[in-house]
């Protein structure tokens, strides 16, 4: 039987292992660097050597990158689909990525490493996913979209046809996405719109120059307001 080892025990790593079993597949250990934790879901926790085929069960983006970057040199998991998961033969999925129950990819979607795509999301035609992203649940993704590495999409958000996510950007839940969302940005709202510049996120949001967000905001009204005459 297949088996594949983990790294990171907290909540994310919960959907992953059940992931893994309804594929038949074992978790015999998962690393984590918390010494508190010796079991989780009745598996034995380790803080020592580190083993592969590997999938980082950890949720946030930039934490996920970091390891695997540590890491470089184990072997990665192949991307495990949910067997509920509808997809097209004419995509392509890299190493590390998860994808969970009632998600659907349509053709020619391309799809990093080590990216989540969440529980019921849709992901459409032609649409370019980067390393490190998560599409979280219920999100949709019209055909055609860009997503910049290690961005966030909130859950149920929708994207429109053909619009670009920039790096690092995050997308506040239940968002309808109608222009280009620029990178290291939080966006939220129909229509989503920027609300702060961030720095790189890890668990929270650190505002980097209160500055640069008034222009970003005076540029993106300017777009709009073109866009309106
Ligand atoms: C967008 C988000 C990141 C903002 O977090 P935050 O900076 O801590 O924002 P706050 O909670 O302080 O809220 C600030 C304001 O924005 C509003 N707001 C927050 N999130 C919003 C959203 N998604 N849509 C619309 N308004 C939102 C709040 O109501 C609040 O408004 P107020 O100032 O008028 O009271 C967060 O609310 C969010 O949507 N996270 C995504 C959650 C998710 O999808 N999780 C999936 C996990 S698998």
């Amino acid at each position: 039987m297949h088996q594949v080892y983990l790294y990171g025990a907290g909540g994310h790593a919960k959907v992953v292992i059940d992931l893994l079993k309804s594929n038949h597949i074992t978790v015999p250990e998962i690393f984590d660097d918390n010494p508190d934790i010796s079991t989780f879901m009745g598996i034995p926790v380790s803080h020592a050597e580190i083993r592969s085929p590997l999938i980082i069960s950890i949720g946030n983006n930039l934490v996920r990158k970091k390891i695997v970057e540590k890491l470089n040199n184990l072997v990665f998991n192949p991307a495990v689909l949910a067997s509920s998961v509808t997809v097209s033969d004419w995509i392509s999925i890299e190493e590390g990525t998860v994808v969970m129950q009632g998600a659907i990819i349509q053709s020619s979607a391309q799809i990093g490493k080590h990216v989540i795509v969440n529980t019921g999301a849709s992901i459409d035609h032609d649409c370019r996913i980067s390393n490190y992203v998560h599409i979280t649940p219920g999100a949709i993704l019209c055909g055609n979209v860009e997503i910049g590495e290690g961005a966030f999409i909130g859950a149920g958000t929708t994207i429109m046809q053909g619009i670009k996510i920039g790096k690092w950007a995050v997308i506040g839940a239940g968002s309808v996405v109608v222009r280009d969302i620029p990178d290291n940005v939080l966006a939220y709202g129909n229509p989503c719109k920027p609300k702060k510049m961030l720095t790189r996120w890890v668990g929270k949001y650190v505002i980097i120059n209160e500055l640069a967000f008034l222009l970003l905001f005076v540029f993106f009204l300017s777009i709009e307001k073109g866009g309106n005459k």
